[in-house]
């Protein structure tokens, strides 16, 4: 084994050794038994702020006896948690927030390897953000989907059914009783969105990225498995750390593109394409747009599952989860990338079975022929765009129609449903100022409600664009992340009321119908928003945050040369 890091705080003769020593024993710890043993942090994102976190204590004390039991010395700390429903204006804001939190505790505490407890949409790349930059052994593990309500005899999909009910109840289709009884029944429990949100999506990233144990991601929150998962999970980290094997050695170039393949046939989250290029950004491993786009064209999509299918969480876990659906697309992965368990991932899947092919379909019976994913470009999306083909309506994959452009998103929520709306069929959304820098922070804005006026005539969709985000949970033919966003000057802040614009989704387009002359002269007469925010981490992100094709990371966190990959380490001496 190699040397423990955490040996330079306590292997030590000096007084700084004794004090050191002291806090072990306050904390729980004999120093004599302890001794030798590596410290296992555990990065617990539990809060009472956050619903989709609420059962990580649960899992940590089991992630505690599995160390203990391996000979590791647990040590759980709280982070901050990012509980997407409460946290205004985005928990997307502060992801890089979480990502610089846990690299900083990493590197100033003895900590020799580390559990990572996630849950909620932000915290899982998060974490595999600073665990990237960091470095040192790590595991993740989720707190797993929380369990299905029910309601009107309906299963209840997180967000999902929640966007679905809101427009019918808009349309004057539900009654005021039945839209009150829905809220019991959205609650479920704790756990994350029960459908392939971006809680789901992104767990299933970490597995297959190689930094999850196999199968632990879809574990329903309650499931007595989940506890079980938690043990094994605190026992392998013991040993990453004797074997010394990092996260820059399982995240690599292959497990990324394992990652995209997963992706697509999942029909993930369109918020998992910002989130992987900001974690392979930490690694240097080259990961832009185009390799979606290119892997999406020859990934067949394969899971039944709410938003793109009519089925839940739990029960692509009966079906095997993600190792059965990895095994289903074999012949298209990197089977010798190496994971969290000291095995490559074939080795992982070889005993996986598919125990329900009505929701992980076999690849000759897809539900979709190519994968979920479409990226954009063209004079509107200079840096690209990105659309969800899944949960888009066919025949508006190829449209033309004028623009109504939304100033900003208050400007949007106050004249959605005017009777006045000069809006149509036909007609193509536009939001904009909510973008990375725009807001701050890029919120989930961008599957902009059908106006009432729309849904009274039975409309349910219409072109949507923005440079914004969508729950993973959403639907619709909604153009995001457009890129270079309005607030810094993008094509986007250009549009104006009538211009026609062309989506084409077969050729990957999407044009401004205005010629340069007029463009130019809007352009020189743009002025760019005045920002509100004069100081602290909201100015930081808005001087640092980079666009969505380069993972909304801030530009510093990103390291430019190898160079920059070292992670420092600190002087340990008096504080
Ligand atoms: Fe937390 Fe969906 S709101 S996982």
């Amino acid at each position: 084994m190699t040397p423990l890091r955490s040996a330079e705080w306590f292997d030590r003769d000096d007084e700084l050794g004794l004090q050191n020593r002291a806090v072990l024993r306050v904390v729980g710890w004999d120093p004599g038994l302890a001794r030798g043993k590596p410290i296992i942090g555990i990065a617990n994102s539990w809060s009472e702020l956050n619903n989709c976190n609420l059962g990580l204590r649960a899992i940590a004390d089991a992630v505690k006896r599995g160390v203990i039991a391996a000979g590791g010395v647990p040590l759980e700390f709280n982070t901050i948690s990012l509980g997407e429903e409460l946290m205004k204006p985005s928990a997307m804001l502060y992801r890089n927030l979480m990502a610089m939190e846990l690299e900083e505790t990493l590197r100033a505490y003895p900590i020799d390897g580390v559990v990572l407890l996630c849950g909620c949409d932000k915290t899982t790349p998060a974490q595999l953000m600073g665990a990237a930059s960091a470095n040192l052994p790590a595991i993740q593990l989720n707190a797993g989907p929380k369990a299905t309500g029910r309601w009107r005899g309906q299963e209840v999909g997180s967000g999902t059914s929640l966007w679905k009910y809101w427009d019918e109840y808009r349309a004057g289709k539900i009654s005021d009783e039945d839209w009150h009884a829905l809220e019991a029944a959205y609650a479920g429990g704790a756990g994350t969105c029960n459908t392939m949100g971006t809680a789901s999506t992104m767990a299933a990233m970490s597995e297959a990225l190689g930094m999850m144990l196999p199968g632990a991601s879809s574990i329903e929150a309650h499931n007595p498995r989940r506890i079980a998962v938690a043990e094994a999970t605190g026992r392998q980290i013991v040993e990453l750390v004797r074997r010394d094997l990092r996260p820059r050695q399982i995240m690599t170039r292959a497990a990324f593109e394992n990652a995209l393949r997963v992706h697509a046939a999942i029909g993930g989250s369109t918020n998992a394409v910002i989130h992987l290029i900001a974690i392979a950004g930490r690694l240097r491993v080259p990961l832009t747009l185009d390799d979606f786009d290119v892997i999406s064209r020859t990934t067949p999509t394969l899971l039944n599952l709410q938003p793109n299918g009519d089925r839940l969480m739990a029960d692509f876990d009966a079906a095997g989860g993600v190792p059965a659906l990895i095994r289903e697309l074999s012949d298209l992965l990197h089977l010798d990338a190496l994971t969290v368990t000291g095995a490559t991932l074939g080795e992982n899947i070889a005993g996986a079975v598919n125990r329900d092919a009505s929701v992980i379909r076999p690849c000759g019976a897809p539900l979709q022929v190519d994968g979920a994913l479409a990226v954009l470009r063209g004079n509107l999306a200079p840096r690209g765009a990105i659309l969800r083909t899944t949960t888009a309506s066919p025949q508006l994959q190829r449209h033309r129609g004028p623009a109504l452009v939304f100033e900003d998103y208050a400007d949007m929520l106050s004249r959605i449903d005017s009777p006045d709306l000069p809006v149509t069929p036909e007609t193509v959304l536009v939001l904009r100022n909510a973008g990375a820098v725009g807001v701050p922070g890029l919120p989930e804005w961008g599957s902009i409600p059908i106006p009432k006026k729309l849904l009274a005539h039975g409309v349910r969709d219409v072109v949507r664009i923005s440079d914004s985000r969508m729950s993973g949970t959403s639907y619709g033919t909604v153009v995001l992340h457009v890129a270079p966003e309005s607030a810094i000057g993008g094509p986007l802040a250009l549009v104006r009321d009538g211009d026609l614009i062309a989506l084409d989704v077969p050729a990957r387009s999407l044009d401004l119908l205005v010629d340069d002359d007029e463009l130019a002269r809007r352009r020189a007469a743009w002025q760019p928003p005045q920002s509100p925010h004069r100081r602290g981490y909201p100015r930081l992100y808005q001087e640092h945050v980079l666009q969505p094709d380069e993972g909304c990371d801030f530009d510093f966190l990103r390291p430019q040369s190898d160079e920059d990959l070292a992670f420092v380490l600190p002087v340990v001496g008096r504080s």
